[in-house]
């Protein structure tokens, strides 16, 4: 019988794209997930919690492939270390990890977080495969909305993001997984690159809401980074399909038309 892909995070916003692409390949799918569930349509989930180190060698029994999603705010890389202790151990053939565009270069804890675990990955002795994804749509939803919640809306100048939508991430991801180890590979970004004004007076119109912008400039080390794009892949980089327009569109509905 085929082993299963085991898959981390299969229970997240990635993860829950990649889990059904990797069945439709006829690939039996496991899933580690810290709230226990029952099993349905080919996938098995295993209780366990990456971080503590709970229920990892469990999951990692019998699968060849391991694609690593699961991620918080912390822990990444106290996570990755233990997923790939199990792993080397259990002889996984391949270990897919999701990281993200700016890992290493941008000073917030997630990006340096990321990049330790990436780099947890490249010295394991398990064959891995790494992507870095641009920030997906979704998050860039969420960063939008919480900035709308004020009346005035804060808009970092000189800030760009290039978002990319999950579900071209998530192919990438199932094709990567079926395939053979290849290491770091280019990154995955959006389409297009907006400035954070763009993305907000977008979602402004998309969902119908008003608020004036108000330009501010991020300080410090973090605002250096952004203003010299190290969230950003400008050369070399694999392009999603999906825009943020599209994205907009399909979560609030057609763009209202532009007054004459
Ligand atoms: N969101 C973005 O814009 C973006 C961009 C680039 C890269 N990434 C990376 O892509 C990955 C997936 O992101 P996402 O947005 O899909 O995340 P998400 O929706 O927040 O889901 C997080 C997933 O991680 C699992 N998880 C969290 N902590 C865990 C732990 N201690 N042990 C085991 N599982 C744990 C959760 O499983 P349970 O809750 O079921 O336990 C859940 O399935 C992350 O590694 C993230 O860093 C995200």
């Amino acid at each position: 019988m085929t082993s299963p892909i085991l898959v981390t995070g299969g229970t997240g916003t990635l993860g829950r794209l990649v889990v059904p692409l990797l069945r439709d390949a006829g690939r039996p799918v496991r899933v580690l997930t810290r709230t226990a569930r029952e099993p349905r349509d080919g996938v098995e989930f295993v209780t366990g919690d990456l971080v503590k180190d709970e229920g990892v060698d469990r999951a990692v029994e019998g699968a060849e492939i391991v694609v690593h999603l699961a991620g918080g705010r912390k822990g990444d890389d106290e996570a990755a270390r233990n997923l790939v202790r199990a792993a080397k151990a259990a002889g996984v053939r391949h270990l897919v990890y999701i990281s993200v565009i700016g890992a290493g270069a941008v000073p917030i804890g997630y990006f340096r977080q990321k990049f330790a675990a990436e780099e947890i990955v490249a010295g394991s002795g398990v064959p891995w495969t790494t992507l870095r994804a641009a920030q997906f749509h979704s998050f860039a939803l969420n960063a939008v909305r919480g900035m709308a919640k004020s009346p005035v809306m804060p808009a970092p100048r000189d800030m760009q993001w290039q978002p990319v939508d999950a579900r071209d991430v998530a192919e990438r991801l199932a094709e990567l997984a079926l395939g053979a180890p290849a290491g770091l590979v280019p990154d995955l970004a959006g389409p297009k690159i907006y400035d954070m004004a763009e993305l907000e007076r977008d979602y402004l119109r998309a969902s119908g809401r008003r608020r004036p912008l108000l330009p501010i400039r991020v300080p410090g080390k973090i605002g250096r980074a952004y203003r010299a794009g190290d969230n950003l892949t400008l050369d070399g980089a694999d392009h999603g399909h999906r825009t943020w327009e599209d994205f907009l569109a399909a979560e609030f509905g057609p763009r209202p038309a532009q007054p004459a």
